[in-house]
């Protein structure tokens, strides 16, 4: 069964942040199957290598890889300017490379919540603003931004990540408004916890809660990518993230965080 119903991306380009693992393999298939052209860009070269040579093989589409640590400063516009050396113009941008950090906020080294805030806000942000405006110039373009549930409160444990996701959200919806007059599209996808690599890279296990509420990345990929063709502002991916989210809005903030706090610790 597909998991989108149309299809208006076909011989579009495509390039997929955090395309070596999780969520971005799984936008990198649907996307595929669509016969929408790939960049593939992380850090782990080889299994972005397998995952272009089977979509090459199994959707007969063009694959690129760049390996590359997207947390340096100026690797946005590095990206930007080895795309532009091959001609290769993105009409669809994935903005799903990020990773969290659990735990508490002063046992962090500084460097790591630097660098997490340097992938999650200031790479996506200059990415969008790079592929944006050549988008608006076109007057046609796609840009999908990954925040989280967690974007919704304040997240004790997960202080500093949650507070990236924050800003991702507000953004995106804030750009959805600013680039529709431009005929670029922004769509902002906040997934709940899902089985992906994400627990692993923030030094978390999840709590028996957690694991209950847990979704597969396929479903919130195609949620992401469907929201995104209808052009939508924002979707929550799943019924119980969706009713967790408007709970919030019947709840003081403070029982907000205590709520977080019982789900990531129970
Ligand atoms: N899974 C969840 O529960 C969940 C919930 C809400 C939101 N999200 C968001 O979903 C997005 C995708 O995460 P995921 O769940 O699929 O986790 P994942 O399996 O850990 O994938 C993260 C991806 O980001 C890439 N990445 C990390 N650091 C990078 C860097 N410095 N430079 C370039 N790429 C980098 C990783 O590739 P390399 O390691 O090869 O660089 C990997 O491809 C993230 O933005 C995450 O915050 C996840």
């Amino acid at each position: 069964m597909s998991d989108i119903a149309t299809n208006s991306f076909g011989g579009k380009w495509a390039l997929i942040t955090g395309a070596s693992s999780g969520l971005g393999l799984e936008f990198a298939d649907i996307l595929a199957a669509q016969k929408v052209n790939l960049v593939l860009a992380a850090r782990r070269r080889e299994p972005m290598e397998k995952l272009a040579s089977d979509l090459r093989s199994k959707y007969g589409v063009d694959v690129l890889v760049e390996a590359i640590n997207l947390a340096a400063p100026g690797a946005a516009s590095r990206l930007k300017s080895s795309l532009d050396a091959r001609s290769v113009t993105i009409d669809i941008l994935v903005n799903n490379a990020g990773f969290g950090l659990h735990g508490d906020f002063l046992d962090t080294p500084i460097e790591q919540t630097a660098n997490m805030i340097q992938l999650n806000i200031t790479t996506l942000t200059e990415l969008t603003h790079l592929f944006g405006r050549d988008m608006a110039q076109r007057r046609s373009g796609h840009i999908l931004l990954i925040a989280s549930l967690l974007a919704f409160q304040a997240v004790p444990s997960y202080a500093a990540y949650a507070a990236t996701k924050a800003y991702v959200l507000a953004f995106g919806e804030a750009l959805h408004d600013e680039l529709r007059s431009h005929g670029v599209v922004v769509t902002s996808l906040c997934p709940g916890h899902t089985a992906t690599g994400f627990d692993a890279a923030a030094g978390a296990t999840a709590s028996s809660l957690l694991r209950l509420l847990t979704m597969k990345p396929r479903p919130v990929a195609a949620s992401g990518i469907r929201a995104l063709m209808q052009g939508k502002a924002t979707v929550i991916a799943g019924l119980s993230n969706k009713m967790a989210a408007f709970s919030n809005r019947l709840t003081p903030r403070s029982m907000q965080r205590a709520t977080m706090k019982r789900i990531m610790d129970t």
